[in-house]
């Protein structure tokens, strides 16, 4: 099995470009296949989750070509069959065949998705939008058949009062795939308003749908009874971004972060400001430098364009540094606090509070050297956590379980190693 070893302590230095935003590429690839003809997707990251949709659209009989950071998918040839468990639970974004199959073919049978283990992660609002546009949906164990005769448009309201998440990122854009073919209006109110579903919704108009209002909490789809060609650019990772921002704020001499909009990480600048770090924005860019003074802040988890969820593990490992304590308040997932084991590992003091009907708090009381052991990454961004953990601490890191890191970070080694941070993979 592969592991990360990190000899951590080393000052970074240079220039890192930030790939394509895996949230939004993993809509974009499955929405690629409601079009009759080729369409072309540039600045597609280096991430396994790329491989498992590669490999759905091959399963599904698509033509994939892949060159570097650009993919073509031409859907002529699909063939449209029950998508194995074995595939669908390899990542979470394999639900969203669910509106797109649906949408071209109406029909979809499909498992329930995999992804990280950090909540329980119902699609009750995904299965209650294609429901509302007519489907049926059968569910026998993990199992969903969906069918329509047809599909029409109506008003779809996400809605989830039990829930610290306010909205669904992965349930407006499924039934923002669904209803893009549907006859008539389909509003969609509460909308997520997250930057991948304005990339989403850009990449369907491009392709002719008739979509207004992505961004804002509704949306408004046209139906339309053909897509066709088109040309779409990922936007940036907005959380690679934010992982080298955090990085650099701990060890950087002077790191430049390149290809990013500095706007979708509003959230994260604001707090490392208010920490005491020196950071100089440019239209695309960040520069920033170490602080050796980090003061402690409090940081609460909530739907965009609050503090994203995805930071929140990256943001505590940072938090140790700070000088005082800290409170972390995660909303989004109840499980999204397996990492603390491990900071607490390297000499982190980290006090987990099951706080309801929030998820949970964290008080981090900072400041603690940290130091490099055996650590397990037991997700996507509690991998990246003890990433940044281990290139701050003294000594070796060894991370067991990189696959999840693999799974959304771009080319992660070779951009580390191009900043002098000694990182690699045995
Ligand atoms: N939820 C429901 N019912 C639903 C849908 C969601 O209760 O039908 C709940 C979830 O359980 C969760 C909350 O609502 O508590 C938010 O879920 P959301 O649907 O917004 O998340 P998602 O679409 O499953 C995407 C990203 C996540 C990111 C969230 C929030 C993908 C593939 N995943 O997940 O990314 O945390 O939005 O921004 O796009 C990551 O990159 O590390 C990651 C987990």
């Amino acid at each position: 099995m592969n592991k990360i070893i990190i000899n951590g302590g080393h000052e970074l230095e240079g220039t890192i470009k930030i790939g394509g935003d895996k949230n939004s590429v993993v809509a974009l690839i499955p929405a690629a296949i409601l079009s009759d003809e080729e369409v072309t997707i540039a600045n597609v990251p280096e991430i396994s989750d790329i491989d498992a949709l590669e490999e759905i659209l091959e399963y599904l009989n698509a033509y994939v070509e892949r060159n570097e950071d650009i993919i073509k998918i031409n859907s002529k040839s699909i063939v449209n069959k029950e998508i194995p468990e074995s595939i669908a639970t390899k990542f979470r974004a394999s639900y969203y065949f669910m509106g797109a199959l649906l949408s071209k073919y109406k029909k979809v049978e499909i498992y329930f998705p995999g992804g990280c283990n950090i909540g329980s992660r119902p699609i009750d609002q995904h299965i209650k939008g294609f429901k509302a546009l007519g489907a049926t949906v059968i569910e026998e164990g993990n199992k969903y058949t969906i069918t329509a005769d047809k599909l029409i448009g109506t008003k779809i309201t996400i809605d989830m009062p039990d829930k610290g998440a306010t909205t669904s990122v992965g349930a407006t854009i499924n039934i923002m795939l669904a209803a893009v073919k549907a006859e008539g209006e389909t509003i969609i109110e509460n909308a997520a308003k997250e930057p991948q579903i304005v990339n989403v919704a850009t990449f369907l108009n491009n392709m002719g749908a008739k979509i207004i209002g992505a961004g804002t909490s509704t949306i408004k789809i046209k139906g339309v009874t053909k897509l066709g060609s088109s040309f779409n650019e990922v936007i940036p990772d907005r959380i690679e971004a934010g992982t080298y921002m955090i990085l650099a704020s701990l060890i950087g001499k002077n790191v430049k972060i390149e290809n990013i909009i500095p706007e979708h990480n509003e959230a994260l600048i604001n707090k490392l400001k208010e920490m005491g770090v020196n950071i100089e924005l440019g239209r695309d860019y960040a520069i920033i430098k170490k602080c050796d003074n980090l003061k402690p802040v409090n940081i609460k988890t909530l739907v965009y364009p609050g503090f994203v969820t995805d930071l929140q593990q990256i943001m505590t490992a940072m938090l140790t540094q700070a000088n005082g304590i800290s409170i972390v308040e995660e909303t989004i997932y109840e499980n999204r606090f397996q990492n603390v084991k491990y900071l607490n590992d390297m000499g982190s003091n980290i006090i987990i509070e099951d706080d309801k009907p929030y998820c949970g708090k964290l008080y981090i009381h900072g400041k603690t050297p940290l130091k490099g052991c055996e650590v397990k990454a037991t997700d996507l961004r509690g991998g990246a956590s003890v990433v940044v953990a281990g290139l701050i601490a003294e000594g070796t890191t060894t991370i067991t379980n990189i696959e999840h890191i693999l799974r959304g970070y771009d080319k992660i080694i070779q951009k580390l190693t191009s900043i002098g941070a000694k990182i690699t993979i045995e």
